[in-house]
């Protein structure tokens, strides 16, 4: 998603920005732009390119291209498709105004056609572009800059994190935030801005993080915050020790099957990680023992694969907990009649902590006064800062945009967390808490064996085999139906192969239609006696309509293990856990799929790791 970082301060900016854009790379783009005012003229240097960042890293790095002000950014296209055109910065008629962005304008076609109609004139397809155009006219219709900048966020509708530098002021820099991320690093005589800290870790550790709806002017040794109406807001820096290690692959082809790897690790790091919470874990989660003895509900919102996490949590919740518990897509439920719950607990499931459709629904409970726990890997996250708790999986960085081992740690932390509210409300003692824990230990060892019995066979034959499929379908029941829709997601979004998931009891109430000798149907067994049966019911459909059938079943399942064209057997564990187990093979196949089509596995097209708009 759209990454900005700024400089503005007593050193040369070029380096840092370009690093900072580096170091959130991950978080998936198509173009990159930076801009500066040049040392001595201060008159506006800019350079933007289609792609990656090493293309503009080549492109400028041998201009004398640099400033003590200057921004730059990574852009994911929403408005108009990637190119030098639309990259950011943009600019205003005289490219006095540069303004680098993250986020929607929503009133952009309004405001365009007004612009247009008093004479600018525009260059890109951008929302972004109407910026600096709106406050060229502001700035002239206004006596100080501050008012004009007050009538600029006003004006503008939408989520949005900006930059601005201008020409005609080259000692200050306005940032302004409503709903999209944004902080600002004080240093000494230097100030660090970035859409999230870790551009800038390692150089300052006195955070500010813009309030809601605020905007700042800042120089190299101040900063006035003031918030939508003009009013100044006082906001005290944070002090965070976010540390930058430049992650490798090491020995690894790529990002996403070093972090396949991983999940074993990053399991047992969250299952020690939790118990030594022990009596703090109340704190955290900002949960009292009376709350515990009246919630009568849970809901969990996410997107992605963070929802698919939550699906698979629901019957953890309801089997261990005794709990009522549903799931919303949060970019769904926020449009959905809401009624506020005080005895229920809202869980907000996200890898990064910072998608907009889930911090959005987050916003709407929690200002309802309900109570919000966030489940997230990144402990910076606006989302950690905005809920009422939050329960850190210690997955470590995930850098690949499809997610691995954050879905696995998700899993292990809402499992392990409905066994502690299980312990907590004297449905399990204290021997079964500590049951729970190893068998997710127990899941970790069987998720990495699996992944290496089969790795020679999907490595030699069966990627190349399945690589020339155009469509697959995916089924499950019960627990692994969730589990099918994540394999489906995770086909998709690194090979592009067409991947659809079902419950497996539906097939035959339409998509029964779809089965043909092209069509590899996988199913994703259970360890549920009974739904086991119902499951080889359906697998027997596919098999007498001529259906290919690859099964993840587990070793006792002969029926199911026979009837399939191909088979992964999965070893036993609690059955609650069956999906954890089964998670990683289910992604080294998609994997090696993928890297036989030769796709960009690490950076798939069109998609992004942290979404932030809406
Ligand atoms: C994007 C990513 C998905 C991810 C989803 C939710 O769409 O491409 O891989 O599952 O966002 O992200 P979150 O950070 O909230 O878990």
């Amino acid at each position: 998603m759209c990454s900005v970082v700024g400089y503005i301060g007593k050193s040369l900016c070029k380096g840092f920005i370009l690093e900072g854009l580096k170091r959130l790379e991950y978080r998936g783009y198509d173009s990159a732009g930076f801009a500066c005012l040049d040392s001595e003229s201060k008159r506006l240097l800019y350079a933007k390119s289609e792609g990656k960042i090493d293309v503009l890293y080549q492109k400028i790095s041998s201009q004398a291209l640099d400033g003590y002000i200057g921004m730059g950014h990574t852009r994911w296209s929403t408005h108009g498709v990637p190119s030098i055109e639309n990259a950011h910065p943009q600019f205003d008629c005289q490219k006095n105004i540069s303004i680098v962005h993250n986020g929607i304008i929503e009133n952009h076609t309004e405001l365009k056609n007004i612009l247009e109609s008093s004479g600018h004139t525009f260059h890109s397809d951008t929302d972004t572009e109407i910026i600096a155009h709106l406050l060229e006219n502001l700035l002239l219709s206004h006596q100080t800059f501050k008012a004009a900048l007050i009538d600029l966020v006003n004006k503008l509708e939408g989520a949005y994190a900006f930059i601005c530098m201008i020409q005609n002021f080259p000692n200050e820099m306005v940032v302004v935030r409503k709903r999209s991320p944004i902080c600002i690093g004080i240093g000494d005589n230097e100030m660090f801005i970035a859409s999230d800290l870790l551009a800038f870790a390692n150089k300052t550790n006195k955070v500010l993080f813009l309030p809601d709806e605020s905007f700042t002017i800042i120089k190299k040794d101040s900063i006035q915050l003031y918030d939508f109406s003009g009013k100044p807001l006082i906001v005290e820096a944070q002090e965070i020790n976010a540390y930058w290690q430049n992650i490798e692959k090491n020995d690894h082809e790529s990002f996403m099957i070093k972090e396949i790897y991983e999940q074993k690790n990053a399991i047992s790091k969250t299952v020690n990680f939790y118990k030594d919470l022990s009596t703090t874990i109340w704190d955290n989660l900002g949960l009292s023992p009376e709350f515990i003895k009246n919630l009568n509900n849970i809901n969990i919102f996410g997107c992605g694969t963070s929802w698919h996490a939550a699906k698979i949590a629901q019957f953890f919740f309801e089997k261990i907990c005794l709990i009522p518990t549903n799931i919303h897509l949060a970019s769904e439920f926020r449009y959905m009649p809401f009624f506020p719950d005080k005895n229920s607990l809202y869980l907000s499931v996200s890898q990064s902590g910072e998608t907009a459709d889930t911090l959005e629904a987050l916003r709407m409970v929690t200002s309802l006064n309900c109570h919000v726990i966030t489940i997230t890997n990144i402990a910076s996250s606006t989302m950690v800062r905005e809920a009422n708790g939050f329960l850190l999986t210690q997955a470590g960085p995930e850098i690949a945009v499809a997610s691995t081992k954050s879905f696995s740690a998700q899993l292990t932390a809402l499992y392990w967390l409905s066994n502690r509210l299980a312990f907590e409300k004297n449905i399990i003692n204290l021997n079964q808490m500590h049951v729970a824990e190893s068998d997710l230990l127990i899941c970790a060892e069987a998720l990495e064996n699996t992944i290496e019995n089969y790795k020679l066979l999907i490595i030699n034959e069966l990627a190349k085999k399945y690589s020339l499929y155009r469509k697959f379908i995916f089924i499950g029941r019960n627990i692994s139906y969730p589990f099918a829709m994540e394999a489906a997601l995770k086909l998709k979004e690194i090979s592009y192969i067409f991947a659809q998931s079902y419950p497996a009891g539906e097939l035959k109430h339409g998509s029964i239609a779809l089965i043909d000798e092209n069509t590899p149907i996988v199913i994703f067994s259970v360890l549920d006696d009974i739904i086991y049966q119902k499951l080889l019911s359906n697998a027997h459909e596919i098999k007498a309509r001529k259906g290919h059938l690859i099964a993840f079943a587990f070793e006792h399942q002969k029926e199911l293990i026979n009837l399939a064209d191909q088979t992964f057997i999965i070893p036993k564990v609690n059955p609650l856990l069956a999906p954890l187990a089964m998670t990683g093979l289910m992604q080294f196949f998609a994997y090696q799929i993928a890297k036989t089509l030769g796709r960009n596995i690490d950076q798939p097209r069109n998609l992004a790791k942290s979404v932030t708009v809406e």
